[in-house]
């Protein structure tokens, strides 16, 4: 059943964002700088309107303290959600467009994904930038720190390119070319039903075991890849069910397994999967055959340790190179699929006073929320 969050804004909501806190407020930003703050049950807490008026494309809270930022331009503001006025601070990042924000598990820092291309790492007890990570040719349109993995996070950008990062090290550990895993996981031939669009890479999640990466791209597929022994890049393969670009990918870090995904998409289309079968079946570092390193590789990926020996050399168009049956047919589609009814531009899982919850923005000024209670 869905419900409608209503009030909050004039324009598009181009961005949800909920505090970690249990019974804590969301948070939703909109075209020309609004943002607003609701309660678990809907109940508008407040609204500012950010000076200068531009987009608001992210909005993240604080998993340590009760802060929310919010990305608008070039520039993220600092908001007091107990006291939803102006800013508190506003922090100058870069020169570029901001896109995405994630903060790492200890909130003591925040990465920006922006239009140069650039990652900036933000140390927030200064304010200042640490750290500018530099790869991507085009812009970077998202980046997520990895649950349990301190100074490690993942970017992806229009670029087709899917980056690990060390921070320590400040440079990538891999880089994964979507087009080109793409390419080899349908066996070098052009399937017919693929999309002409190139994977640009719009979106990308870590699950909470912080070792399977979702990517959405224009491409309509979400990408979906596994952080293996020593760091490497082990596996790729993609899940097809949106017939336009895909937005929104977000693992669920709130249900019995971490493997929970969300999709959402140009179609309109709204997707919840159950990856377990491509990510190791139980949580953490799964050992699962399911998880099974592909043994073909070309160019710069990097070739993975050991692979099983009784893995056979599969040429085969199938994503999955696994040496025991992975499941087919159905069992790789999402476990429920609706139409949303408009263009997807933010999709947001939440624990709602105990009910998991997709919220979804759309072009309209509504948040939709969708119960996933019934599971
Ligand atoms: C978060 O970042 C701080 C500062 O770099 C670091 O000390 C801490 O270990 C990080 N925590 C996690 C869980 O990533
Ligand atoms: C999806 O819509 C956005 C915004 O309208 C646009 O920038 C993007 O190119 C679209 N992608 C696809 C695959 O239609």
């Amino acid at each position: 059943m869905a419900r409608q969050w209503s009030g909050g804004h004039s324009v598009a909501v181009l961005c949800v964002g909920v505090s970690g806190d249990p019974g804590g407020p969301l948070a939703s930003g909109g075209e020309g700088g609004e943002v607003a703050l609701w309660s678990q049950d809907g109940v508008l807490l407040g609204t500012v309107q950010l000076h200068g008026g531009e987009d608001v494309t992210c909005a993240a809270f604080s998993p340590v303290s009760n802060v929310l930022y919010v990305s608008h331009g070039e520039a993220v503001s600092v908001l007091d959600p107990r006291s939803l006025k102006g800013p508190i601070e506003k922090l100058s990042v870069g020169t570029d467009e901001i896109n995405w924000l994630s903060l790492n598990e200890t909130g003591a820092v925040m990465a920006a994904a922006d239009d140069s291309g650039a990652v900036r790492v933000v140390e927030l007890a200064s304010g200042k930038v640490t750290r500018t990570l530099r790869r991507h040719a085009n812009i970077c349109s998202s980046v997520a720190f990895r649950p349990q993995r301190p100074h490690s996070l993942v970017s992806a950008g229009l670029d087709m390119q899917v980056m690990l990062w060390s921070l320590q090290k400040a440079r990538p550990l891999w880089t994964v070319n979507l087009q080109e895993v793409t390419e080899e996981e349908e066996g070098d031939t052009q399937t017919s039903g693929q999309l002409l669009n190139p994977p640009l890479a719009h979106c990308v999640s870590v699950a909470t075991c912080g070792n399977a990466v979702a990517c959405g791209a224009e491409d309509g597929r979400v990408h979906l890849l596994r952080v293996g022994a020593g760091s490497r890049p082990e596996h790729h393969t993609s899940l097809q069910t949106h017939s336009q670009g895909v937005a929104q990918a977000h693992f669920l870090s709130f249900l019995p397994h971490p493997y929970w995904l969300a999709t959402g998409g140009n179609d309109s289309q709204v997707a919840l999967w159950d990856v377990s079968w491509a990510m190791g079946s139980t949580g953490g570092e799964a050992k699962g055959r399911a998880a099974a390193p592909r043994r073909k590789h070309r160019g710069k990926h990097p070739a993975t340790p050991k692979a099983p020996a009784d893995q056979p050399e599969h040429e085969g168009a199938s994503g999955v190179e696994t040496g025991h049956n992975p499941p087919q047919g159905k069992d790789m589609g999402p476990r429920l699929r609706f139409s949303h009814g408009d263009k997807v531009n933010w999709l947001c899982p939440a624990l709602l006073k105990g009910e998991p919850c997709l919220l979804v923005a759309d072009q309209g000024s509504a948040i939709t929320v969708y119960s996933l209670s019934g599971l």
